[in-house]
Protein backbone atom coordinates (compact mmCIF):
# COMPACT_ATOMS: atom_id res chain seq x y z
CA UNK A 1 0.00 0.00 0.00
CA UNK A 2 1.34 3.51 -0.48
CA UNK A 3 -0.30 5.71 1.27
CA UNK A 4 0.67 8.96 0.35
CA UNK A 5 -0.19 8.13 -3.13
CA UNK A 6 -3.46 7.52 -2.14
CA UNK A 7 -4.65 10.48 -0.03
CA UNK A 8 -2.83 12.67 -2.95
CA UNK A 9 -5.86 11.29 -4.88
CA UNK A 10 -8.10 11.90 -3.60
CA UNK A 11 -7.03 15.28 -1.92
CA UNK A 12 -6.35 16.20 -6.12
CA UNK A 13 -10.05 15.33 -6.56
CA UNK A 14 -11.26 17.04 -4.32
CA UNK A 15 -9.09 20.25 -5.76
CA UNK A 16 -10.80 19.26 -8.65
CA UNK A 17 -14.03 19.53 -7.72
CA UNK A 18 -13.59 23.03 -6.56
CA UNK A 19 -11.76 24.12 -9.93
CA UNK A 20 -8.09 24.42 -8.23
CA UNK A 21 -5.47 23.66 -9.18
CA UNK A 22 -2.09 21.90 -7.50
CA UNK A 23 -0.74 18.98 -5.70
CA UNK A 24 -2.01 17.56 -2.26
CA UNK A 25 1.87 17.66 -1.29
CA UNK A 26 1.09 15.01 0.99
CA UNK A 27 3.87 13.91 3.81
CA UNK A 28 4.43 12.19 7.08
CA UNK A 29 3.72 14.57 9.78
CA UNK A 30 6.70 16.51 11.35
CA UNK A 31 4.69 16.05 14.88
CA UNK A 32 2.32 13.44 16.42
CA UNK A 33 -0.38 16.34 17.33
CA UNK A 34 -0.85 17.28 13.87
CA UNK A 35 -1.89 13.29 13.22
CA UNK A 36 -0.12 11.22 10.45
CA UNK A 37 0.13 12.69 7.54
CA UNK A 38 -0.38 16.25 6.30
CA UNK A 39 -1.31 17.84 3.52
CA UNK A 40 0.54 21.11 2.57
CA UNK A 41 -0.77 21.53 -0.69
CA UNK A 42 -3.80 23.83 -0.13
CA UNK A 43 -1.78 27.02 0.22
CA UNK A 44 -0.09 27.13 -3.22
CA UNK A 45 -3.52 26.02 -4.52
CA UNK A 46 -5.74 28.49 -3.01
CA UNK A 47 -2.81 31.57 -3.64
CA UNK A 48 -3.13 30.62 -7.14
CA UNK A 49 -6.75 31.15 -7.45
CA UNK A 50 -7.06 34.21 -5.06
CA UNK A 51 -8.59 32.27 -2.52
CA UNK A 52 -8.06 32.21 1.39
CA UNK A 53 -6.55 29.11 2.82
CA UNK A 54 -8.02 28.75 5.55
CA UNK A 55 -11.23 28.41 3.93
CA UNK A 56 -10.23 26.87 0.87
CA UNK A 57 -8.92 23.80 3.57
CA UNK A 58 -12.27 23.84 4.61
CA UNK A 59 -13.95 23.24 1.73
CA UNK A 60 -11.63 20.76 0.90
CA UNK A 61 -12.25 18.71 4.05
CA UNK A 62 -16.07 19.03 3.62
CA UNK A 63 -15.70 17.50 -0.03
CA UNK A 64 -13.12 14.62 1.40
CA UNK A 65 -15.77 14.07 3.97
CA UNK A 66 -18.68 12.76 1.44
CA UNK A 67 -16.38 10.82 -0.10
CA UNK A 68 -17.00 7.38 1.45
CA UNK A 69 -13.61 5.75 -0.08
CA UNK A 70 -11.60 8.70 1.79
CA UNK A 71 -13.39 8.15 4.96
CA UNK A 72 -12.65 4.99 5.05
CA UNK A 73 -9.06 5.45 5.10
CA UNK A 74 -8.64 8.50 6.91
CA UNK A 75 -10.36 8.81 10.50
CA UNK A 76 -9.97 12.43 11.38
CA UNK A 77 -8.89 15.44 9.51
CA UNK A 78 -8.81 19.35 10.27
CA UNK A 79 -7.52 22.74 9.38
CA UNK A 80 -3.85 23.91 10.99
CA UNK A 81 -2.35 27.15 10.60
CA UNK A 82 -2.26 29.09 7.53
CA UNK A 83 -3.89 26.37 5.32
CA UNK A 84 -2.37 22.63 6.09
CA UNK A 85 -4.96 19.82 6.45
CA UNK A 86 -3.94 17.39 9.05
CA UNK A 87 -5.22 13.36 8.69
CA UNK A 88 -5.35 10.71 10.88
CA UNK A 89 -5.69 7.10 9.45
CA UNK A 90 -8.43 4.63 10.66
CA UNK A 91 -6.72 1.86 12.12
CA UNK A 92 -9.12 0.11 9.93
CA UNK A 93 -7.82 0.79 6.90
CA UNK A 94 -4.25 0.38 8.17
CA UNK A 95 -4.54 -3.39 9.27
CA UNK A 96 -4.11 -5.06 6.28
CA UNK A 97 -0.45 -3.43 5.72
CA UNK A 98 1.14 -5.04 8.97
CA UNK A 99 2.65 -8.29 7.16
CA UNK A 100 5.31 -6.47 5.88
CA UNK A 101 5.06 -7.04 2.15
CA UNK A 102 6.73 -5.46 -0.19
CA UNK A 103 4.91 -4.26 -2.84
CA UNK A 104 6.03 -5.09 -6.60
CA UNK A 105 6.39 -1.95 -9.43
CA UNK A 106 3.43 -1.43 -11.30
CA UNK A 107 5.90 -0.12 -14.15
CA UNK A 108 9.02 -2.49 -14.02
CA UNK A 109 12.19 -1.01 -15.35
CA UNK A 110 15.71 -1.95 -16.24
CA UNK A 111 17.81 0.10 -14.13
CA UNK A 112 21.69 0.08 -14.57
CA UNK A 113 23.55 0.38 -11.09
CA UNK A 114 26.89 1.67 -11.58
CA UNK A 115 28.95 1.67 -7.93
CA UNK A 116 31.74 0.59 -5.94
CA UNK A 117 34.17 0.57 -8.79
CA UNK A 118 37.69 0.69 -7.54
CA UNK A 119 40.51 1.15 -9.47
CA UNK A 120 42.54 -2.00 -9.39
CA UNK A 121 45.89 -3.35 -8.61
CA UNK A 122 45.46 -1.33 -5.24
CA UNK A 123 43.77 -2.67 -2.50
CA UNK A 124 40.35 -0.76 -1.44
CA UNK A 125 40.18 2.13 0.63
CA UNK A 126 37.81 4.13 2.49
CA UNK A 127 37.27 6.28 -0.50
CA UNK A 128 35.26 3.35 -1.88
CA UNK A 129 33.21 2.43 0.87
CA UNK A 130 30.17 5.07 0.16
CA UNK A 131 29.43 4.41 -3.12
CA UNK A 132 29.69 0.51 -2.11
CA UNK A 133 27.42 0.73 0.47
CA UNK A 134 24.84 3.14 -0.77
CA UNK A 135 24.63 1.28 -4.27
CA UNK A 136 24.30 -1.61 -2.57
CA UNK A 137 21.57 -1.09 -0.49
CA UNK A 138 19.74 1.51 -3.30
CA UNK A 139 20.15 -2.25 -5.67
CA UNK A 140 18.54 -3.90 -2.89
CA UNK A 141 15.68 -1.73 -2.77
CA UNK A 142 15.07 -1.62 -6.43
CA UNK A 143 14.88 -5.47 -6.50
CA UNK A 144 12.82 -5.84 -4.13
CA UNK A 145 10.06 -3.49 -5.88
CA UNK A 146 10.47 -6.14 -8.84
CA UNK A 147 12.79 -3.95 -11.41
CA UNK A 148 15.53 -5.48 -13.30
CA UNK A 149 18.49 -4.30 -11.90
CA UNK A 150 21.66 -5.30 -13.73
CA UNK A 151 24.97 -4.19 -11.86
CA UNK A 152 28.11 -2.57 -13.66
CA UNK A 153 31.08 -2.22 -11.42
CA UNK A 154 33.30 -0.14 -13.46
CA UNK A 155 36.14 -0.83 -12.23
CA UNK A 156 39.49 1.24 -13.16
CA UNK A 157 41.23 -2.05 -14.68
CA UNK A 158 43.41 0.03 -17.67
CA UNK A 159 45.43 2.73 -18.32
CA UNK A 160 48.70 4.09 -17.49
CA UNK A 161 48.79 2.61 -14.33
CA UNK A 162 49.43 -0.89 -15.59
CA UNK A 163 51.46 0.57 -18.23
CA UNK A 164 53.68 1.64 -15.29
CA UNK A 165 53.06 -1.78 -13.07
CA UNK A 166 54.87 -3.76 -16.24
CA UNK A 167 57.50 -1.79 -17.27
CA UNK A 168 58.78 -1.27 -13.33
CA UNK A 169 58.33 -5.55 -13.12
CA UNK A 170 60.08 -5.95 -16.58
CA UNK A 171 63.01 -3.79 -15.19
CA UNK A 172 63.42 -4.66 -11.88
CA UNK A 173 62.51 -8.54 -12.40
CA UNK A 174 60.35 -8.07 -8.86
CA UNK A 175 57.14 -10.09 -9.46
CA UNK A 176 54.48 -11.54 -6.93
CA UNK A 177 50.99 -12.73 -6.81
CA UNK A 178 50.26 -10.41 -3.53
CA UNK A 179 47.96 -7.75 -4.03
CA UNK A 180 49.63 -5.60 -0.77
CA UNK A 181 53.08 -6.43 -2.71
CA UNK A 182 51.77 -4.91 -5.76
CA UNK A 183 50.37 -1.71 -4.48
CA UNK A 184 54.16 -1.64 -3.08
CA UNK A 185 55.82 -1.85 -6.61
CA UNK A 186 53.33 0.26 -8.45
CA UNK A 187 54.10 2.89 -5.88
CA UNK A 188 57.65 2.55 -6.64
CA UNK A 189 56.58 2.33 -10.47
CA UNK A 190 55.02 5.83 -10.21
CA UNK A 191 57.93 7.41 -8.31
CA UNK A 192 60.27 6.24 -11.41
CA UNK A 193 57.72 7.63 -13.93
CA UNK A 194 57.57 11.13 -12.22
CA UNK A 195 61.49 11.58 -12.25
CA UNK A 196 62.11 9.38 -15.33
CA UNK A 197 61.10 10.82 -18.92
CA UNK A 198 62.72 7.07 -20.40
CA UNK A 199 60.69 4.78 -17.97
CA UNK A 200 57.74 7.19 -18.84
CA UNK A 201 58.28 6.61 -22.18
CA UNK A 202 58.14 2.95 -21.98
CA UNK A 203 55.15 3.04 -19.71
CA UNK A 204 53.39 4.36 -22.51
CA UNK A 205 54.54 2.31 -24.96
CA UNK A 206 53.45 -0.67 -22.55
CA UNK A 207 50.04 0.54 -22.50
CA UNK A 208 49.91 0.70 -26.25
CA UNK A 209 51.03 -3.03 -26.57
CA UNK A 210 48.35 -3.40 -23.79
CA UNK A 211 45.84 -1.83 -26.24
CA UNK A 212 46.43 -2.91 -29.35
CA UNK A 213 46.53 -6.71 -28.01
CA UNK A 214 49.88 -7.89 -26.97
CA UNK A 215 49.64 -11.44 -25.62
CA UNK A 216 52.24 -11.08 -23.12
CA UNK A 217 51.36 -7.40 -21.77
CA UNK A 218 47.78 -9.08 -21.96
CA UNK A 219 48.35 -12.32 -19.62
CA UNK A 220 50.28 -10.36 -16.93
CA UNK A 221 47.34 -7.92 -16.99
CA UNK A 222 44.89 -10.33 -16.78
CA UNK A 223 46.84 -11.76 -13.71
CA UNK A 224 46.68 -8.64 -11.87
CA UNK A 225 43.30 -8.31 -12.20
CA UNK A 226 42.37 -11.81 -11.52
CA UNK A 227 44.62 -10.81 -8.00
CA UNK A 228 42.67 -7.43 -7.33
CA UNK A 229 39.27 -9.13 -8.63
CA UNK A 230 39.64 -11.52 -5.67
CA UNK A 231 40.86 -9.18 -3.20
CA UNK A 232 37.76 -7.20 -3.22
CA UNK A 233 35.19 -9.97 -3.98
CA UNK A 234 36.48 -10.99 -0.60
CA UNK A 235 35.46 -7.29 0.93
CA UNK A 236 32.46 -7.46 -1.10
CA UNK A 237 31.60 -10.98 0.85
CA UNK A 238 32.46 -9.68 4.29
CA UNK A 239 30.35 -6.94 3.62
CA UNK A 240 27.53 -8.35 2.81
CA UNK A 241 27.16 -6.88 -1.12
CA UNK A 242 25.88 -8.18 -3.62
CA UNK A 243 28.14 -7.87 -6.21
CA UNK A 244 30.08 -10.66 -8.16
CA UNK A 245 32.50 -11.45 -10.36
CA UNK A 246 29.72 -11.27 -13.21
CA UNK A 247 29.08 -7.46 -12.70
CA UNK A 248 32.58 -6.88 -13.76
CA UNK A 249 32.57 -4.64 -16.64
CA UNK A 250 35.71 -2.69 -16.53
CA UNK A 251 36.92 0.19 -18.46
CA UNK A 252 38.78 -2.71 -20.22
CA UNK A 253 35.68 -3.70 -22.03
CA UNK A 254 35.32 -0.78 -23.47
CA UNK A 255 38.70 -0.73 -25.14
CA UNK A 256 37.47 -1.75 -28.79
CA UNK A 257 34.74 0.59 -28.49
CA UNK A 258 36.41 4.05 -28.14
CA UNK A 259 37.10 5.07 -32.04
CA UNK A 260 33.59 4.32 -32.51
CA UNK A 261 32.57 6.79 -30.10
CA UNK A 262 34.68 8.95 -32.14
CA UNK A 263 33.78 8.24 -35.27
CA UNK A 264 30.00 8.65 -34.11
CA UNK A 265 30.31 12.24 -32.40
CA UNK A 266 31.78 12.75 -36.10
CA UNK A 267 28.79 11.58 -37.68
CA UNK A 268 26.54 13.53 -35.34
CA UNK A 269 28.75 16.92 -36.46
CA UNK A 270 29.97 17.25 -32.87
CA UNK A 271 33.50 16.66 -33.06
CA UNK A 272 35.73 19.27 -33.27
CA UNK A 273 39.70 19.42 -33.27
CA UNK A 274 41.52 21.81 -30.60
CA UNK A 275 45.52 21.80 -30.36
CA UNK A 276 45.38 18.62 -32.06
CA UNK A 277 42.86 16.61 -30.03
CA UNK A 278 39.47 15.84 -30.57
CA UNK A 279 36.86 17.31 -28.69
CA UNK A 280 33.23 18.47 -28.00
CA UNK A 281 32.10 21.85 -27.02
CA UNK A 282 28.62 22.32 -25.87
CA UNK A 283 26.53 25.73 -25.04
CA UNK A 284 26.27 24.81 -21.88
CA UNK A 285 29.55 24.22 -20.43
CA UNK A 286 30.97 28.20 -20.15
CA UNK A 287 33.13 29.35 -17.78
CA UNK A 288 32.87 32.43 -15.79
CA UNK A 289 34.44 34.03 -19.03
CA UNK A 290 32.26 32.63 -21.28
CA UNK A 291 34.29 30.41 -22.93
CA UNK A 292 32.68 27.26 -23.91
CA UNK A 293 34.75 24.22 -21.82
CA UNK A 294 35.67 21.27 -24.19
CA UNK A 295 35.00 17.66 -23.67
CA UNK A 296 38.20 16.16 -24.69
CA UNK A 297 37.73 12.66 -26.00
CA UNK A 298 41.16 11.73 -27.77
CA UNK A 299 44.28 13.31 -27.25
CA UNK A 300 46.42 14.69 -29.32
CA UNK A 301 48.76 11.58 -28.97
CA UNK A 302 45.76 9.18 -29.92
CA UNK A 303 45.10 8.46 -26.42
CA UNK A 304 41.43 8.04 -25.03
CA UNK A 305 40.26 9.51 -21.81
CA UNK A 306 37.76 8.73 -18.74
CA UNK A 307 35.22 10.63 -20.43
CA UNK A 308 35.82 8.11 -24.05
CA UNK A 309 35.20 4.69 -21.69
CA UNK A 310 32.17 6.71 -19.85
CA UNK A 311 30.46 7.54 -23.43
CA UNK A 312 30.59 4.08 -24.13
CA UNK A 313 29.65 2.86 -21.60
CA UNK A 314 26.35 4.55 -21.82
CA UNK A 315 25.89 3.19 -25.19
CA UNK A 316 26.43 0.09 -24.09
CA UNK A 317 23.72 0.53 -21.17
CA UNK A 318 20.98 1.74 -22.46
CA UNK A 319 20.78 0.55 -26.26
CA UNK A 320 22.67 -3.16 -25.63
CA UNK A 321 21.35 -3.37 -22.01
CA UNK A 322 18.12 -1.79 -22.78
CA UNK A 323 18.01 0.33 -19.78
CA UNK A 324 15.36 2.88 -18.69
CA UNK A 325 17.47 4.48 -15.97
CA UNK A 326 20.95 4.15 -15.53
CA UNK A 327 22.26 5.33 -11.77
CA UNK A 328 25.75 6.39 -10.94
CA UNK A 329 27.26 6.24 -7.58
CA UNK A 330 29.66 8.27 -7.90
CA UNK A 331 31.63 10.84 -5.39
CA UNK A 332 30.46 14.47 -5.69
CA UNK A 333 33.79 16.00 -6.72
CA UNK A 334 32.86 14.07 -10.11
CA UNK A 335 29.46 16.00 -10.60
CA UNK A 336 30.95 18.37 -13.78
CA UNK A 337 32.10 14.97 -15.33
CA UNK A 338 28.99 13.52 -15.64
CA UNK A 339 26.98 16.50 -16.28
CA UNK A 340 29.33 16.47 -19.47
CA UNK A 341 29.09 13.12 -20.45
CA UNK A 342 25.28 13.13 -20.10
CA UNK A 343 25.41 16.45 -22.12
CA UNK A 344 26.77 14.45 -24.61
CA UNK A 345 25.26 11.26 -24.96
CA UNK A 346 21.82 13.02 -25.41
CA UNK A 347 23.27 15.57 -28.03
CA UNK A 348 25.40 12.46 -29.90
CA UNK A 349 22.08 10.38 -30.02
CA UNK A 350 23.57 7.55 -27.73
CA UNK A 351 20.90 7.59 -25.55
CA UNK A 352 17.60 8.49 -26.21
CA UNK A 353 15.24 11.08 -24.98
CA UNK A 354 12.98 8.99 -22.68
CA UNK A 355 16.22 7.32 -20.74
CA UNK A 356 17.04 8.48 -17.57
CA UNK A 357 20.85 9.10 -16.72
CA UNK A 358 21.08 10.20 -13.06
CA UNK A 359 24.13 11.02 -10.99
CA UNK A 360 23.62 10.27 -7.28
CA UNK A 361 26.50 11.93 -5.86
CA UNK A 362 28.13 11.65 -2.06
CA UNK A 363 30.14 13.74 -0.08
CA UNK A 364 33.91 12.70 1.39
CA UNK A 365 34.30 10.65 4.53
CA UNK A 366 35.58 12.96 7.71
CA UNK A 367 37.67 12.16 10.63
CA UNK A 368 37.04 13.89 13.66
CA UNK A 369 39.19 16.78 12.76
CA UNK A 370 36.65 17.51 10.17
CA UNK A 371 39.44 16.45 7.58
CA UNK A 372 39.17 13.82 5.40
CA UNK A 373 39.71 10.54 7.26
CA UNK A 374 43.16 9.06 7.44
CA UNK A 375 45.14 6.81 9.33
CA UNK A 376 47.44 8.86 12.11
CA UNK A 377 50.21 8.63 9.87
CA UNK A 378 48.37 10.62 8.03
CA UNK A 379 48.24 7.56 5.58
CA UNK A 380 44.78 5.73 3.34
CA UNK A 381 42.84 3.56 5.61
CA UNK A 382 42.37 0.52 3.93
CA UNK A 383 38.83 -1.18 3.83
CA UNK A 384 40.13 -4.58 5.03
CA UNK A 385 41.51 -3.24 8.22
CA UNK A 386 38.75 -0.60 8.77
CA UNK A 387 36.74 -3.67 8.85
CA UNK A 388 38.71 -5.17 11.25
CA UNK A 389 38.71 -2.70 13.51
CA UNK A 390 34.94 -2.45 13.54
CA UNK A 391 34.67 -6.35 14.50
CA UNK A 392 37.19 -6.22 17.30
CA UNK A 393 35.44 -2.95 18.74
CA UNK A 394 31.79 -4.33 18.74
CA UNK A 395 33.48 -7.82 20.03
CA UNK A 396 34.37 -5.35 23.19
CA UNK A 397 31.03 -4.19 23.38
CA UNK A 398 29.67 -7.53 22.86
CA UNK A 399 32.29 -9.05 25.85
CA UNK A 400 31.41 -6.25 28.25
CA UNK A 401 27.62 -6.73 28.73
CA UNK A 402 27.75 -9.81 28.17
CA UNK A 403 30.93 -11.90 29.82
CA UNK A 404 29.71 -15.49 29.69
CA UNK A 405 29.38 -15.29 25.68
CA UNK A 406 30.55 -18.25 24.12
CA UNK A 407 33.39 -17.61 21.01
CA UNK A 408 31.35 -18.75 17.72
CA UNK A 409 28.76 -16.32 19.14
CA UNK A 410 30.61 -13.64 20.37
CA UNK A 411 32.50 -13.83 16.67
CA UNK A 412 28.95 -13.90 14.73
CA UNK A 413 27.20 -11.11 17.18
CA UNK A 414 30.79 -8.83 16.39
CA UNK A 415 30.43 -9.01 13.02
CA UNK A 416 26.36 -8.22 12.77
CA UNK A 417 26.60 -5.35 14.78
CA UNK A 418 30.50 -3.92 14.01
CA UNK A 419 30.04 -4.38 10.21
CA UNK A 420 26.10 -3.16 10.23
CA UNK A 421 27.47 0.04 12.41
CA UNK A 422 29.98 0.67 9.95
CA UNK A 423 27.18 0.73 6.84
CA UNK A 424 24.52 2.22 8.79
CA UNK A 425 26.61 4.91 10.14
CA UNK A 426 26.86 5.58 6.02
CA UNK A 427 23.50 5.26 5.25
CA UNK A 428 21.92 7.22 7.54
CA UNK A 429 23.30 10.25 6.25
CA UNK A 430 22.08 12.60 3.85
CA UNK A 431 24.69 11.30 1.05
CA UNK A 432 25.26 14.25 -0.70
CA UNK A 433 26.78 16.06 2.57
CA UNK A 434 30.49 14.84 4.06
CA UNK A 435 30.38 13.10 7.01
CA UNK A 436 32.20 12.46 10.13
CA UNK A 437 33.30 8.92 10.67
CA UNK A 438 32.47 8.30 14.69
CA UNK A 439 33.45 4.95 16.22
CA UNK A 440 32.02 5.57 19.50
CA UNK A 441 28.63 7.17 17.78
CA UNK A 442 27.94 4.34 15.53
CA UNK A 443 28.35 1.53 17.89
CA UNK A 444 25.84 3.48 20.39
CA UNK A 445 22.78 1.61 21.86
CA UNK A 446 21.36 4.86 21.70
CA UNK A 447 20.12 6.82 18.79
CA UNK A 448 19.81 6.43 15.32
CA UNK A 449 22.59 3.83 14.71
CA UNK A 450 22.48 0.30 13.94
CA UNK A 451 22.99 -1.35 17.31
CA UNK A 452 19.81 0.59 18.82
CA UNK A 453 17.57 -0.54 15.41
CA UNK A 454 18.96 -4.37 16.41
CA UNK A 455 18.79 -4.33 19.69
CA UNK A 456 14.93 -3.49 19.07
CA UNK A 457 14.55 -6.37 16.71
CA UNK A 458 16.41 -8.67 19.07
CA UNK A 459 13.87 -7.30 22.28
CA UNK A 460 10.94 -8.32 20.45
CA UNK A 461 12.47 -11.45 19.52
CA UNK A 462 12.86 -12.47 23.27
CA UNK A 463 9.03 -11.11 24.13
CA UNK A 464 8.15 -13.64 21.71
CA UNK A 465 9.54 -15.91 23.52
CA UNK A 466 8.59 -15.50 26.78
CA UNK A 467 4.84 -15.04 25.33
CA UNK A 468 5.67 -18.52 24.13
CA UNK A 469 3.96 -17.82 20.91
CA UNK A 470 4.87 -19.20 17.27
CA UNK A 471 4.91 -16.13 15.25
CA UNK A 472 3.68 -18.24 12.39
CA UNK A 473 0.26 -19.15 14.37
CA UNK A 474 -0.16 -14.95 15.25
CA UNK A 475 -3.07 -13.31 12.65
CA UNK A 476 -1.65 -11.28 9.66
CA UNK A 477 -3.43 -8.15 10.76
CA UNK A 478 -5.25 -6.70 14.14
CA UNK A 479 -6.50 -3.45 14.14
CA UNK A 480 -5.46 -1.21 16.75
CA UNK A 481 -7.48 -0.03 19.98
CA UNK A 482 -5.73 2.04 22.19
CA UNK A 483 -3.55 5.56 20.69
CA UNK A 484 0.03 4.22 20.83
CA UNK A 485 -0.48 0.77 19.36
CA UNK A 486 -2.27 2.94 16.85
CA UNK A 487 0.57 4.78 15.97
CA UNK A 488 2.93 1.65 15.55
CA UNK A 489 0.28 0.28 13.09
CA UNK A 490 0.26 3.59 10.74
CA UNK A 491 4.17 3.62 11.04
CA UNK A 492 4.38 0.11 9.88
CA UNK A 493 1.82 0.96 6.98
CA UNK A 494 4.35 3.77 5.96
CA UNK A 495 7.26 1.00 4.57
CA UNK A 496 6.34 0.58 1.32
CA UNK A 497 5.86 4.73 1.04
CA UNK A 498 8.89 5.32 2.27
CA UNK A 499 10.92 2.19 -0.34
CA UNK A 500 9.45 4.15 -3.30
CA UNK A 501 10.78 7.53 -2.29
CA UNK A 502 14.35 5.84 -1.78
CA UNK A 503 13.73 3.80 -5.13
CA UNK A 504 13.44 6.97 -6.95
CA UNK A 505 15.47 9.45 -5.51
CA UNK A 506 17.91 7.41 -4.38
CA UNK A 507 18.69 8.15 -0.69
CA UNK A 508 19.24 5.55 1.89
CA UNK A 509 18.45 7.55 4.53
CA UNK A 510 14.89 8.16 4.16
CA UNK A 511 14.78 4.45 4.95
CA UNK A 512 16.82 4.91 8.30
CA UNK A 513 14.85 7.60 9.61
CA UNK A 514 12.13 5.54 8.60
CA UNK A 515 13.38 2.23 10.91
CA UNK A 516 14.60 4.85 13.66
CA UNK A 517 10.93 6.33 13.99
CA UNK A 518 9.63 2.69 13.85
CA UNK A 519 11.63 1.48 16.65
CA UNK A 520 10.86 4.57 18.75
CA UNK A 521 7.44 4.10 18.12
CA UNK A 522 7.75 0.64 19.69
CA UNK A 523 9.42 1.89 22.75
CA UNK A 524 6.67 4.05 23.22
CA UNK A 525 4.19 0.99 22.58
CA UNK A 526 6.06 -1.25 24.79
CA UNK A 527 6.02 1.63 27.78
CA UNK A 528 2.50 2.43 27.89
CA UNK A 529 0.93 -0.75 26.74
CA UNK A 530 1.56 -3.70 28.72
CA UNK A 531 1.70 -6.99 26.80
CA UNK A 532 2.30 -10.70 28.65
CA UNK A 533 -0.01 -10.02 31.52
CA UNK A 534 -3.12 -8.37 29.74
CA UNK A 535 -6.34 -9.89 28.97
CA UNK A 536 -6.65 -12.15 25.60
CA UNK A 537 -7.44 -9.97 23.46
CA UNK A 538 -5.55 -7.84 24.25
CA UNK A 539 -2.58 -9.78 24.44
CA UNK A 540 -2.81 -11.19 20.89
CA UNK A 541 -3.51 -7.85 19.48
CA UNK A 542 -0.36 -6.38 20.90
CA UNK A 543 2.07 -9.38 20.08
CA UNK A 544 1.06 -9.17 16.49
CA UNK A 545 1.91 -5.80 16.30
CA UNK A 546 5.16 -6.48 18.34
CA UNK A 547 5.95 -9.36 15.35
CA UNK A 548 4.99 -7.34 12.83
CA UNK A 549 7.24 -4.60 14.48
CA UNK A 550 9.92 -7.29 14.18
CA UNK A 551 9.21 -8.45 10.97
CA UNK A 552 9.33 -4.62 9.31
CA UNK A 553 12.90 -3.85 11.24
CA UNK A 554 14.10 -6.76 9.76
CA UNK A 555 13.04 -6.62 5.96
CA UNK A 556 13.99 -2.75 6.52
CA UNK A 557 17.69 -3.65 7.95
CA UNK A 558 18.50 -6.49 5.00
CA UNK A 559 17.53 -3.66 2.81
CA UNK A 560 20.38 -2.16 4.49
CA UNK A 561 22.44 -4.99 3.63
CA UNK A 562 22.28 -5.54 7.60
CA UNK A 563 22.02 -8.63 9.82
CA UNK A 564 19.76 -9.01 12.79
CA UNK A 565 19.78 -11.33 15.97
CA UNK A 566 17.73 -12.81 17.80
CA UNK A 567 20.08 -12.40 21.07
CA UNK A 568 22.17 -9.60 22.19
N1 LIG B 1 37.05 4.17 -10.88
C1 LIG B 1 36.49 5.49 -10.75
C2 LIG B 1 37.14 6.20 -9.56
O1 LIG B 1 37.64 5.56 -8.66
C3 LIG B 1 35.00 5.47 -10.52
C4 LIG B 1 34.21 5.02 -11.69
C5 LIG B 1 32.78 5.47 -11.61
N2 LIG B 1 31.96 5.07 -12.72
C6 LIG B 1 32.03 5.60 -13.95
N3 LIG B 1 31.23 5.13 -14.89
N4 LIG B 1 32.84 6.58 -14.25
O2 LIG B 1 37.12 7.43 -9.53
Amino acid sequence: MHIKALLSHHIESAFAELNLQGAAMVQAASRAEFGDYQANGVMAAAKRAGLNPREVATAVISRLQSNSAFTEIVGAMDVAGPGFINLTLSPHFVAPALNASIQTSTEPKVVVVDYSAPNLAKEMHVGHLRTTIIGDCVVRVLEAQGHTVIRQNHVGDWGTQFGMLLTYLADSGNDSDELADLENFYRAAKQRFDADNDFQERSRQAVVALQSGDSGALAQWQRFIDISMSHCQHIYDRLGITLSADDIMGESAYNEDLAGVITSLAEAGLLQESEGAACVFLDQFKNKDGDIQPVIVRKSDGGYLYATTDLAAVTHRTQRLGADRVLYFVDARQSLHFKQIFAVAKAAGFASEQSSLEHLPFGTMLGKDGKPFKTRQGGIIKLAELLDEAERRAAELVREKNPDISPDQLQNLAKVIGLGAVKYADLSKNRTSDYVFDWDQMLSFDGNTSPYLQYAYSRIQSLLTKARVDPRELPQQTVAVDEPERRLAVCIAGFNDVLQQVADEGFPHYLCAYLYELATRFTTFYEQCPILNSEADQRLRRLTLAHSTGTTLAAGLNLLGIGVVDHM
